[in-house]
């Protein structure tokens, strides 16, 4: 079973989106182990400090590296990580094919950023991976770790069922995802794409391809030149 462990100085941030829908249920099945843990059980003193002032002056205060150290070598004396991840806006921006990857691991750590960052000897001791979500800045890492999670967990075998299999989710083959209807046929005059209705499979699979492929070219050309499949 593949086990992430994450490292939050506000760990209450990471529960709902951990809790609930697929993430939830993976970890009740068993095929995922998610353990969250609180910075501040390794801060020092009575206020459990885990940050401090910059050297050299400005704003903003750094998650120090002790705590993280400590918290970091707990775990790695319990079993062995294949990566630990800090997730941050100066990372390489995590995409589908990260995310594969991730999920082949078994054992892997999430040290969520903070603020103005962490003491840069942590990225050189302990850090594997540097993960950004995207061009922007959020308050914390914590959200960036429930997404890095969230996306690891439904590609990992079991989670999803054949039926609403990972493998036909946007990107996994470059191509962006067809468009979906439900009932009712008709809303206010907007109709259903008659092939959707007509119960021919060849020719459903044949015009869901050909959306992807439309949508794709019309929303995402860069995607396109990565090569179906690749
Ligand atoms: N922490 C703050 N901003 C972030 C981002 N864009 N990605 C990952 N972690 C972050």
């Amino acid at each position: 079973m593949m086990r992430i462990d994450i490292i939050s100085a506000v760990p209450d941030l990471l529960q709902s989106p951990l809790n609930h829908s697929i993430v939830k249920r993976a970890q009740d099945k068993g095929l995922v182990e998610i353990v969250v843990h609180n910075l501040h059980e390794y801060g020092f003193g009575q206020y459990r400090q885990i940050d401090d002032t910059p050297f050299g002056g400005g704003a903003g205060m750094v998650l120090m590296i002790e705590p993280i150290a400590a918290c970091i070598r707990q775990l790695q004396a319990e079993r062995t990580y294949d990566e630990i991840i800090y997730t941050a806006p100066d990372g390489k921006t995590f995409n589908q094919q990260t995310a594969n990857a991730l999920s082949l691991k078994k054992n892997i750590i999430i040290l969520c950023g903070h603020y103005k960052g962490v003491d840069e000897r942590v990225r050189e001791m302990f850090v594997t991976q540097e993960i950004s979500i995207g061009d922007y800045v959020l308050s914390g890492g914590e959200l960036a770790a429930a997404i890095i999670t969230d996306a690891v967990v439904r590609v990992l075998p079991n989670v999803l069922s054949d039926e609403t299999s990972a493998l036909s989710d946007s990107f996994q083959d470059n191509l962006l995802a067809p468009p979906v209807y439900t009932r009712p046929a008709e809303f206010e005059g907007l109709s259903v794409p008659d092939v959707l209705l007509s119960g021919n499979h060849a020719k459903i699979a044949q015009w869901r391809d050909e959306q992807s492929i439309t949508r794709t070219q019309e929303r995402r050309p860069d995607l396109l030149d990565l090569g179906f499949g690749a």
